[in-house]
């Protein structure tokens, strides 16, 4: 597909506090594709990658990690694509390019640095489909690399929980901590069908359904002896109950609180903090952009798993730019099984390296 135009979420109003996030926060909006000027170059979408986080861009009630997207503004979104025009030396058409392209078809980039979530680079030996580049060998594989591997210093043996078990970094944490030698991983999520898919696909040995089942009973009767390594990305209650199940010197890795997040009551706890103490345990949380300088080191070992066939390519994708508001609202509700993509355009037929 080659649009003539350049189609385009623009963010219409900030949301209010504990408000769902819809399409209603933006406008859609067709407009001639801009001309890349000297040192910049002509991007096309292949894909994106919704994420919760997109949710705080817009939302006016709590300080974020990152600052608000301006009403008017094209939303801001990572993704995949190709170039198509390049007025830069070292970037010529065709390359693929992953970046922050915002929720539209075309954008005019040039190179960044480690400017936290903007920075960008070409893929000079991408590999197909272009959405793994996003997902599982991508910032959800990256993420779940650093906070299993690097944070919570999985060690052979370890006993592992991973909350949103069947959600993108999740999906990836679990079967890396099979992949790295973990004896039992164990996951959460909200429904059967998704908690047989972590078990007959991803290779968990056990899943919980935190909506119809008691998680306290199911970890004490999976964990007996304790959890060595939790990779949470939910906070709240789970994460709350589960600080009851640590085994000593247990790691507690903070990777998100999707839970939490957006709640506008009061917030408590986690009351169980404690067995921190009485376990000798430590938590701690982790932005997976600060491994910027060390995103080759896990990309090569991801797609060295995904290649031998040990990491599978757990993706949920959503097609066409219309769904992008959607995609990133059914992340809230669960809607999601693993990475939860947007594809936008085909693959290209052809790859630079060929
Ligand atoms: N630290 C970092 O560098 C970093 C990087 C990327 C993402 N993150 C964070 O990691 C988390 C996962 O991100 P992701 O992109 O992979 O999203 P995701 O897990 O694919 O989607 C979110 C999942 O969370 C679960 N969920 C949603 N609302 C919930 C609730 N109220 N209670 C319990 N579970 C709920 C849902 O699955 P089920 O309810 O079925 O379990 C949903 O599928 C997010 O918190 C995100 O902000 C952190």
């Amino acid at each position: 597909m080659t649009a003539d135009r350049n189609r385009c979420w623009r963010v219409a109003r900030h949301s209010h506090p504990g408000e769902p996030f819809s399409a209603e926060l933006f406008d859609w909006c067709e407009e001639a594709i801009s001309e890349p000027a000297d040192g910049e170059f002509l991007v096309r979408t292949i894909c994106l990658a919704p994420g919760p986080a997109q949710r705080g861009y817009l939302d006016k009630g709590k300080e974020r990690l990152l600052e608000r997207v301006a009403v008017g503004d094209v939303m801001r979104g990572r993704g995949v694509g190709q170039i198509v025009a390049s007025r830069h030396p070292e970037y010529s058409e065709g390359d693929i390019f992953l970046g922050s392209l915002g929720w539209q078809d075309y954008s005019v980039q040039r190179p960044r640095g480690k400017e936290f979530v903007f920075s960008t680079k070409k893929i000079t030996r991408p590999i197909l489909p272009l959405s793994t580049q996003l997902g599982v060998l991508g910032q959800a594989g990256v993420t779940a690399y650093f906070g299993l591997l690097e944070v919570g210093a999985l060690k052979q043996g370890d006993r592992v929980l991973v909350t949103a078990g069947a959600g993108g970094v999740g999906s990836v944490a679990g079967q890396l901590a099979g992949i790295n030698g973990a004896d039992i991983t164990a996951g959460t999520a909200s429904t059967d069908e998704k908690c047989a898919w972590m078990c007959d696909e991803l290779g968990y040995d056990a899943a919980i359904n935190y909506r119809t089942e008691s998680v306290d009973e199911r970890l004490a009767e999976l964990f007996p002896h304790g959890i060595d390594l939790i990779f949470d990305s939910v906070g709240g209650e789970i994460l709350d109950t589960a600080l009851t199940h640590l085994a000593f010197h247990a790691r507690v890795v903070i990777c998100g609180f999707i839970a939490t997040d957006y709640t506008i009551d009061p917030l408590s706890g986690p009351i169980n903090y404690r067995h921190l103490l009485y376990k000798r345990a430590r938590m701690e949380g982790f932005v997976s952009f600060d491994y910027w300088d060390r995103y080759a080191e896990a990309e090569q070992a991801l797609a060295g798993w995904y290649r031998d066939g040990r990491l599978f390519n757990s993706e949920d994708v959503d097609q066409g730019l219309e769904k992008m508001p959607d995609a990133v609202a059914s992340l809230f509700t669960g809607g999601n099984r693993g990475v939860k993509i947007c594809r936008v355009a085909p693959d290209p037929d052809r790859l630079p390296s060929e």
